[in-house]
């Protein structure tokens, strides 16, 4: 229990208007609350909870509700709600009282107005755009909510809470800052003046049920053979890119290609915000770091990359590579780390390369475009494709092989491929997964690792 303030007053009406506070103490609840309801009911019931929960601050200090267990504030507040709402005098059915209690407790408790969207587990993505636009993603479509802040200030609020919570701020001074929230979830905030209409917030919910390439495959985002020959390539040590645009699914199949590799691999993986779920018992996990509020400390994926060559890791997993790492990951896919993985923002197998190419760059190598391209050649066996395509379906477009040099130019080989055909009356993608047919040539590296036999048979499966 904790010590409470003066008795909430009794007297005051119920649709008084929010006071002003300090960014520092809790917001107050949004004004019109997420479910659809009536208008009229729901400035009814916004004007209440804004007036219970003014009346609850008065009574209670939130810091020290900060202290307690979530269950402990949630049966407090229950109390003390109770209480204001007797002395109050309001008319409340059960039902809205505990719609109120409920919002109330988000607020002290959590994010506020988007505890109902974080406690879903079919949404991929929570993008709000100021205090009255906050939009989802839920199987790939991107449609606008009926939830809203009060205003700016309660946004902000929340936005500070949760970049506290890994030890950062925003504000005018430092208005960009990445975060994650205690589920794993990844966070970008941007807000004034950079963001030029209020706070904007970037969730990419993390989902407890991690897709497997099984599940890919019945979501129809590529064929059965199509898993098999992905699945074999990272049995085998291949070193593998991922590449696609953002929200594409590179990530996730990622993910599902680190399921292959072997129990008694020594892994080290390499990510901005942890979002990899490794089986593997040998595994060490890396993360990035910005700068701190006065600019120092920052420990790059470069850092993290050299670092890692020094940590006798058997496999490298590099979440995203997006800048001169891209040298050291290289590297060390030719020097004996077989099996290296990372995502790569790009569209097509042919512009990862170039992307690659370009990060060497950046890293200050002054080395001729043939040396890198020779470098990439040799490093990277396979190059997997993964698009969000414009219905919000996520497919695997491509499964390329890097099979060498021909002149200046590196050589590809896809082995599978998307094919788009046109779409049905709802707007739906249709097109098939098709095999090229080649032979891959990592049909070597499958025989030594006797698995040329599976791979011969997922092949001549795809045929089929
Ligand atoms: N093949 C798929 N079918 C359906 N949903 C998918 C598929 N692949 C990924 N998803 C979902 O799409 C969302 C985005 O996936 P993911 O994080 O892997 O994308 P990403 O390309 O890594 O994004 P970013 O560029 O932001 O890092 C997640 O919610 C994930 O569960
Ligand atoms: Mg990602």
């Amino acid at each position: 229990m904790f010590g409470r303030r003066a008795a909430p007053p009794a007297s005051k009406p119920a649709a008084e208007p929010p006071r002003d506070r300090p960014p520092s103490a809790a917001a107050p609840p949004a004004a019109a609350p997420a479910s659809p309801r009536s208008s009229e009911l729901d400035q009814r019931l916004s004007d209440i909870k804004i007036a219970i929960f003014n009346d609850l601050i008065d009574s209670v200090d939130p810091t020290e509700l900060g202290a307690l267990e979530p269950a402990q504030v949630r049966e407090e507040i229950s109390d003390i709600v109770a209480e204001i709402i007797s002395m109050r005098n309001l008319v409340l059915s059960a039902a809205e009282q505990q719609v109120v209690i409920g919002d109330i407790c988000n607020d002290v408790l959590g994010l506020g107005p988007l505890e109902p969207l974080l406690a879903r587990d079919d949404i991929a993505d929570i993008m709000v755009n100021g205090c009255d636009k906050v939009y989802i993603e839920t199987d790939g479509r991107i449609e606008l909510t009926d939830i809203k802040f009060r205003d700016n200030a309660q946004l902000m609020n929340i936005c500070q809470r949760i970049v506290s919570a890994v030890g950062r701020r925003v504000d005018e001074s430092s208005p960009i800052c990445d975060a994650r929230l205690a589920d794993g979830s990844r966070v970008n905030v941007i807000v004034p003046p950079l963001a030029i209409d209020g706070p904007t917030l970037t969730i990419r919910k993390f989902k407890r049920e991690k897709l497997t390439l099984d599940k890919l495959v019945e979501f129809g985002s590529l064929t059965q053979p199509a898993a098999r020959v992905l699945q074999i390539a990272s049995a085998v040590r291949c070193n593998i890119l991922v590449s696609g645009g953002t929200g594409s699914g590179k990530t996730t199949l990622l993910n599902c290609l680190t399921r292959y590799i072997d129990t008694a691999e020594r892994i080290v993986t390499c990510e901005d915000a942890a979002e990899l779920q490794l089986q593997q018992p040998h595994t060490v996990r890396l993360e990035t770091r910005p700068p701190n509020l006065e600019g120092i400390g920052a420990v790059t994926m470069r850092d993290l990359v050299k670092n890692c060559l020094r940590m006798r890791p058997e496999r490298i997993i590099v979440g995203e590579v997006r800048g001169p790492e891209a040298f050291d990951l290289l590297q060390a896919m030719n020097t004996g780390h077989d099996g290296s993985m990372g995502t790569i923002h790009a569209n097509t197998p042919r512009d990862a390369l170039s992307r690659v190419e370009n990060m060497v760059a950046m890293g200050g190598y002054n080395l001729p475009a043939k040396a890198v391209r020779e470098q990439i050649a040799s490093a990277v066996n396979l190059i997997v494709q993964a698009s969000r395509l414009r219905d919000g379906s996520r497919k695997i477009t491509h499964i390329t092989e890097v099979i060498g040099m021909e002149g200046d130019v590196i050589t590809l080989q896809d082995l599978f491929v998307f094919e788009f055909m046109g779409e049905d009356s709802r707007g739906r993608v249709i097109g098939r997964h098709r095999p090229t047919g080649l032979r891959p040539a990592f049909w070597d590296r499958a025989r030594y690792y006797g698995l040329d036999g599976d791979l011969a048979e997922a092949l001549s499966e795809s045929h089929a």
